[in-house]
């Protein structure tokens, strides 16, 4: 059986959310879509992940919740993440903080999809090895079901690559998340992986990183530090839509995906 699966770079403050409201239940349908992964780690203003924001994504249609650098921005994050597993942080944080980092879940259809987010260690604060902890929780989950992916929330291009080599043949598809801009190299690996360097951002586009330009601008060219509002205009949802074998857990396609909002509000 063909599965699609739906993946959704960074979702950025009130604008991400926004879209995602409007446009994900028509996009997954019009796609074919029965599973998708949004990463929220900008989901609350523009910084980390609150209850009522990651009920919003879920809400919109949305399986599963992945995260990055940001995930402990927000206070309630903690609890919110130790409640609800749908919600992961990268696997290869620290083992003693809160929440997990992958699990497997069902499309709608009943076939069992495994999710797990890592994080990268270059030009990013100290974490585990994400290689290390990838193989280690590949190797568990290939127990439960020959459906994994992977977002590995990278600011290095060489690391999601690197990543993207490693697991190939072994998940269904590795994604990066986390620099907001999309890349242009989709692709299946020979041994079966779908990969894309990074989704880009569900979010305002008339901004640099989903930030307001003028304080950004500001702030880099006075040196000194200026609040970054989240922007508002050119709003799209940006990722990528995967389709996969399910008897063999390969993936045969890899397609970027954009959507724009119909008008701004
Ligand atoms: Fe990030
Ligand atoms: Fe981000």
């Amino acid at each position: 059986m063909e599965l699609k699966i739906l993946t959704l770079g960074d979702v950025v403050g009130k604008p991400g959310r926004r879209i995602l409201r409007q446009k994900l239940r028509d996009t997954l349908d019009r796609l074919g879509a029965t599973f998708c992964v949004v990463n929220g780690e900008n989901a609350a203003g523009g910084s980390g992940i609150t209850r009522d924001t990651g009920k919003e994504i879920l809400d919109a249609g949305a399986d599963v919740i992945t995260t990055g650098d940001h995930v402990w921005k927000q206070k309630e994050a903690a609890n919110l993440l130790t409640e609800d597993h749908r919600i992961l942080r990268p696997a290869n944080m620290n083992p003693r903080c809160a929440g997990v980092g992958h699990g497997v879940f069902e499309t709608q259809n009943g076939v069992r999809v495994g999710v797990v987010n890592l994080l990268g260690r270059v030009f990013m604060n100290p974490a585990e090895d994400p290689f290390r902890a990838a193989e280690q929780v590949v190797e568990e989950l290939s127990k439960e079901t020959n459906i994994l992916l992977i977002d590995i929330h990278c600011e290095a291009t060489s690391e999601k690559i690197a990543m993207g080599w490693l697991l190939d043949g072994k998940v269904s598809a590795v994604f990066g998340t986390h620099t907001h801009v999309q890349t242009a190299d989709e692709r299946v690996l020979p041994g079966g992986t779908a990969y894309i360097t990074d989704l880009g951002m569900t979010g305002p586009h008339d901004s640099i990183l989903g930030r307001r330009t003028d304080r950004v601008l500001d702030a880099v060219t006075t040196g000194m530090p200026k609040s970054f509002d989240v922007a508002k205009g050119d709003v799209r949802m940006c990722g990528a839509i995967i389709t996969i074998d399910s008897a063999t857990g390969c993936a045969t396609a890899i397609e970027r995906v954009v959507v724009r909002e119909d008008k701004e509000e």
